[in-house]
Parts: C-alpha cells; sequence; structure tokens
C-alpha cells in the first residue's frame, strides 16, 4: 500500500476522515506524540491498528473525543471527580479510565469493562474528530516497542507501506504519552505519567502513584493499565540511567567509558568527551527530546546510550517512567 505524507490543513483532514468513515486507519498528530488512528466502535477499523503497530491484542486502546457528549457516549458512571478533571484539563494530556457502555467494542479495549478516553489539544484533530462523528481509537503510531513518534517523519519511517495516510501536523508539543489515570476512593491513581502531572492533579483530589511507574512488574502480576507489562520505548542501542547527585559526576563518569560506539543524551557544552543526542536544560525539554534521541541513536547505529536520572516530580516523573522503560530498567547508581 502507498503512504500518503501530507501537510495540515483542510483537504488533507477531508481526506483523512473519508479514509476513517472508510474504516481505514490514519496517522494524526496530538500535543503529545504522534496517533494512530481509527473509528474506535467499528472492530474491524481496531483490528486494522493493532495489525499495522504489531501491537498485542490485549492492550487496550484510547478512545479520543471532541466533546462531552461523546464522553457520555462511551463511558458510564462518570464520578463528578471525573468531570471536574475534564474541565481542568481537557482538552489536554490528561486521559482517564471509566466504567464503559456497551458501544465500545472489546476489541478496542482489551475486553475489559473500563474504557481509556482523553480529549487531545491539537485543534485539527479535534476538527477531525467532530467531521468523524465518532470517537477515534489511537495508540501511539510507532511500532510496537519502539519510541513513540513525535513528528510526522517518525511515522512515516514505522508506518510506510502499512497505512494509508499520515498527517503531518509539526513536531509534538509535549513529546511523551499522556497522563493515564483510573479513579480510586479518594481521588485517582497515576498509572502512566505525563505532562499534567502529580502536583497539578493534586490540587483537585488525593493522587497516588502506581508502583508500576517506577518498578518493573513481576512474572505473573497482573498490572491495572496493560501497557506497563511491555517492553517500550526501545532503540536498537543499550539505554543506561545513570543515577547520580550532579552533572560533575554524570560528566566524569561517561568520559571515563572506553567502548566504542557509546552516545550520551545530554545538553551541548557539559564537558561530555562522547557524541552527544540533543537533550534538554529542564524536564519540559528532555519530555520534547527524548523519544526523537532515542531514533536518532538507531540512526547513527548506536551500540549504547548513557542519560542521567531526571528529578522524579512534575513531567521529570515522566521523563524517568520513559527512560526506565527504554534501559530495560538498567539503572547505574553512582
Ligand atoms: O498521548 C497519548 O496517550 C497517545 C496519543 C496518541 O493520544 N496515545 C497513547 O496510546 O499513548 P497507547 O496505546 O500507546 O497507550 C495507552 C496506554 C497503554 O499503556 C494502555 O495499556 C493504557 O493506556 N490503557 C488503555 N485503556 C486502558 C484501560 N481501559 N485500563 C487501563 N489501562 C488502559
Ligand atoms: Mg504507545
Amino acid at each position: 500500500m502507498e503512504t500518503l505524507l501530507l501537510p495540515i490543513n483542510g483537504e488533507s483532514l477531508e481526506k483523512a476522515a473519508q479514509l476513517l468513515k472508510n474504516g481505514e486507519i490514519v496517522a494524526i498528530p496530538t500535543e503529545t506524540v504522534y496517533g494512530l488512528a481509527g473509528n474506535g466502535l467499528n472492530p474491524d477499523a481496531v483490528k486494522k491498528i493493532f495489525k499495522a503497530k504489531g501491537r498485542p491484542q490485549d492492550n487496550p486502546l484510547i478512545l479520543h473525543i471532541c466533546d462531552l457528549e461523546m464522553l457520555n457516549e462511551i463511558a458510564v458512571d462518570i464520578s463528578p471527580l471525573g468531570l471536574k478533571l475534564a474541565e481542568a484539563f481537557w482538552p489536554g494530556s490528561l486521559t482517564m479510565i471509566f466504567k464503559k457502555s456497551g458501544i465500545v467494542p472489546a476489541e478496542t479495549n482489551g475486553g475489559m469493562d473500563t474504557v481509556a478516553v482523553r480529549m487531545p489539544k491539537n485543534a485539527y484533530t479535534l476538527d477531525l474528530i467532530h467531521k468523524c462523528g465518532f470517537p477515534l481509537a489511537a495508540p501511539s503510531a510507532n511500532l510496537s516497542g519502539l519510541p513513540s513518534p513525535t513528528a510526522a517523519q517518525h511515522v512515516f519511517c514505522d508506518m510506510n507501506g502499512r497505512i494509508p495516510l499520515v498527517i503531518d501536523g509539526g513536531v509534538c508539543d509535549c513529546g511523551v504519552e499522556s497522563t493515564v489515570v483510573c479513579f480510586t476512593d479518594k481521588g485517582v491513581k497515576i498509572l502512566r505519567p505525563g505532562a499534567v502531572t502529580a502536583e497539578m492533579l493534586s490540587e483537585y483530589c488525593e493522587v497516588e502513584v502506581d508502583k508500576t511507574v517506577t518498578h518493573n512488574i513481576k512474572t505473573g502480576e497482573k498490572p491495572i493499565s496493560p501497557g506497563t507489562k511491555y517492553k517500550h520505548y526501545s532503540p536498537k542501542a543499550e539505554v543506561f540511567v545513570v543515577e547520580c547527585d550532579d552533572d560533575d559526576t554524570f560528566r566524569n563518569y561517561v568520559n571515563s567509558l572506553t567502548e566504542d560506539n557509546i552516545y550520551v543524551l545530554a545538553k551541548e557544552g557539559k564537558g561530555i568527551n562522547k557524541p552527544i543526542l540533543p537533550y534538554g536544560e529542564n524536564a519540559e525539554q528532555e519530555a520534547a527530546f527524548l523519544f526523537s534521541s532515542l531514533r536518532k541513536s538507531d540512526e547513527l547505529g548506536a551500540k549504547a546510550v548513557y542519560v542521567r536520572a531526571p528529578q522524579k516530580d512534575g513531567i521529570g516523573l515522566a521523563v524517568y517512567n520513559r527512560l526506565l522503560r527504554a534501559a530495560a530498567f538498567k539503572v547505574i547508581y553512582l
């Protein structure tokens, strides 16, 4: 199949809407990462998403909506807290897990009795959902296991020949996937951290962070979010997360390494004697650079990538969570 890569505009969105209405799948931009979208209420379209990504069938998809009317069609027993958080953070990078209604097919949510819902921030994407009139199921538009795509070119690399259309909406603002929460007696539990941080959510309710955010799931254990048990975000290079107190310790450590083909994810100008992959000065920038730099490490044929562990608060927790998975939980403590 030929894969078109079209800039985002009225014409390309019209084409995307037609394809989606015909049960096809299309890659679309969101403010977090690119999504591989299909009609979330159509089991055949959803099956195409799983096939194109090579995604395990039991890993449920997020439904993307454009208004609360759509939320009420796909979810039931929506709590006042759910509505409050929707008002505070939608459109935006918050995915909430609700009890599902009867119209959500088992193919979309892995046969669970819940459904994950988010209203993305990209105005064009909201318009596209509106044009379609149904929620778009959309996982990140990468091949399963690879770093999530934060630019249309990343999607094209993974999906060329597998899907009919990639809509290019430029580089994603945020760079890491949405915060996924489920509801608890007193508030929410973060299953996957993102740009809507624990600190932001705690303005509204009690916030717990699920232990799988920073710990590997044990064999046989059943996570609340099936996605947490799979290897994720991994480039071909081996990734090492280095936990240390300051930049000097990190620099001295990576400068002392003697193997060939080692890259370091770091801001330029920190005295590092290895080739650098772009990274940020603060956690927001690190989130924005993370996946594209992991992808670049593959293009460069890197054997290993070293990166200093971030602070674990704010969006830093999301960066740490993705790094731990990219590194298959290999952390070097100095
Ligand atoms: O930012 C994002 O969330 C992006 C963009 C495209 O919106 N999407 C995304 O989707 O990251 P995906 O499929 O790569 O990740 C969805 C995560 C997975 O970890 C999945 O297991 C979890 O959400 N999830 C989905 N439905 C769930 C449910 N009903 N219960 C628990 N976890 C759920
Ligand atoms: Mg993903």
